[in-house]
């Protein structure tokens, strides 16, 4: 195995799959990015991995009749395009642990807060940095870690902290953690994680 096959699963905007892409060849050297998967076919992910010349396919929650069906067809994409990685980068579904359990330890999530705070159910997106300012912390960060049977919960990879400034809304604040914080240390959790299955592989 020359490099880590990694599939990327999003849901909208996906300027967390962007800072990957971008950091191929530099920070991200042990894996590429083979397979964007989206479960929203509006996502505009989905056209940053065409620009990028990566395959992408769409997996519709609401067009499967169960949470299982979702998943299977999910899993069966992974295991067709020979993936070892699979990163959440704003992939706003739950797992189960029926799907979960099949890939220990190759399953990332980028979280935008300081875990164990703001994070597990329901705190998602631009809901995470409203209740970081309405708490008042005066830091907050974001997190990579490894996805198992609960939400948020899995084995911390990286993090990096961002002050909050006082007239921070919950946009400006989602922005500068992105920017100081989500762009930075995804990529460098992928490339430390990929370097480890590769050296997996060799042994
Ligand atoms: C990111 O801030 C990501 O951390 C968050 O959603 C945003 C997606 O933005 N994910 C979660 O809240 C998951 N619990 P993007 O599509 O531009 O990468």
């Amino acid at each position: 195995m020359l490099k880590a096959k990694i599939a990327v699963l999003v849901s909208g905007g996906g300027t967390n799959l962007q800072a990957l892409l971008d950091s191929q060849g530099s920070v991200l050297n042990a894996g590429e990015i083979a397979l964007v998967i989206s479960n929203n076919a509006d996502a505009y992910a989905l056209e940053r991995a065409k620009n990028a010349g990566v395959k992408t396919a769409v997996v519709s929650k609401k067009a499967c009749a169960s949470q299982e069906e979702f998943e299977d067809k999910i899993s069966a994409l992974l295991t067709e395009n020979k993936i070892d990685l699979i990163v959440l980068a704003g992939f706003m579904c739950i797992l189960s642990e029926r799907f979960t359990s099949r890939y220990p330890k190759r399953i990332l999530n980028v979280h935008p807060s300081l875990i164990p705070s703001f994070c597990g159910k329901g705190f998602y997106g631009l809901h995470v940095h409203e209740a970081a300012l309405e708490y008042g912390v005066k830091v907050t960060g974001a997190t990579v870690h490894f996805v198992n049977e609960i939400p948020d919960g899995g084995e911390i990879i990286l993090q990096k902290a961002v002050d909050i400034c006082p007239d921070d809304t919950p946009e400006s604040l989602q922005k500068r953690v992105m920017q100081e914080a989500e762009w930075k240390i995804l990529p460098a959790a992928t490339e430390l994680v990929s370097a480890s299955i590769l050296l997996e592989g060799k042994e």
